[in-house]
């Protein structure tokens, strides 16, 4: 077996095999195997509270039939359908939500994705994507306000000028200040993306209005 370089090639196939499997397989799992994975209830923080209240106030006849009163249950709900929306809607065919430690990118988007970001439900899959048309979303939550998703889902160029987004007209009853419960899911979504960090970019202003509001 030795005395052909075939069959030296292909042990050292099988090595290489073994050990990218154990470094990229066996060593995360041991890694975060403690590390619980949280639901969509224990994700809900203050800082999207303050955003899924103020989607209340903004469209209340909307808002209550779609989920009632603003509580951090049904807030919960809203995430969950605002994250189905966006593997529906093929957002991820445009949109990555992964910071890489490449490029300035934290520049743009804020700290470099970690781990601990993606150890919940809501991530399950992982929605890293494959290619970025748009800007990473792993940080917008209160990068733009409500009112300002609500008009950009509705007609993109509206707010973004040659956006190639397409529109959402179907997260609407007819006009860009009626976002039905769709609308209202994906822009809850939207302003939870990011909030679990410390670091979170948009942490003063979004603490600001929380204290305000909610
Ligand atoms: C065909 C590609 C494409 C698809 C599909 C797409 N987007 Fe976009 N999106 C873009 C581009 C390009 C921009 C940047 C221009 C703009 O602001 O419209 C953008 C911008 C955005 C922004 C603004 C980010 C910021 O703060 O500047 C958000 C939020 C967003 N998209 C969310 C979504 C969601 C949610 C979906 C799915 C419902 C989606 N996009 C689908 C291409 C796309």
């Amino acid at each position: 077996m030795f005395e052909s370089k075939a069959g030296i090639l292909g042990i050292a196939g099988i090595g290489f095999f073994l050990f990218a499997f154990i470094s990229n397989v066996w060593t995360p799992i041991l890694m975060y195997k403690d590390v619980t994975e949280k639901t969509a209830e224990e994700v809900v923080n203050y800082r999207v509270m303050a955003h899924f209240g103020d989607l209340n106030r903004r469209y209340p006849e909307a808002f209550q039939e779609a989920f009632g009163e603003p509580t951090e249950e049904n807030c919960a709900a809203a995430l969950r359908l605002g994250r189905q929306l966006y593997i529906g809607e093929g957002c991820w065919h445009c949109h990555s939500q992964f910071v890489r430690p490449v490029s300035n990118e934290s520049k743009r988007w804020g700290p470099v994705s970690t781990a601990e970001e993606y150890q919940n439900e809501l991530q399950r899959p992982v929605m890293f994507g494959t290619r970025r048309v748009g800007p990473d979303l792993s940080h917008e939550a209160g990068r733009r306000s409500n009112d300002w998703h609500a008009v950009h889902f509705f007609d993109p160029p509206l707010v973004s000028p040659d956006s190639p987004m397409p529109k959402y007209t179907w997260f609407f009853d007819g006009a860009p200040n009626k976002p039905n419960k769709r609308g209202l899911a994906i822009i809850t979504y939207l302003q939870w993306l990011g909030t679990s960090l410390d670091s979170y970019p948009y942490y003063e202003q979004v603490n600001a209005d929380a204290e305000e509001d909610y």
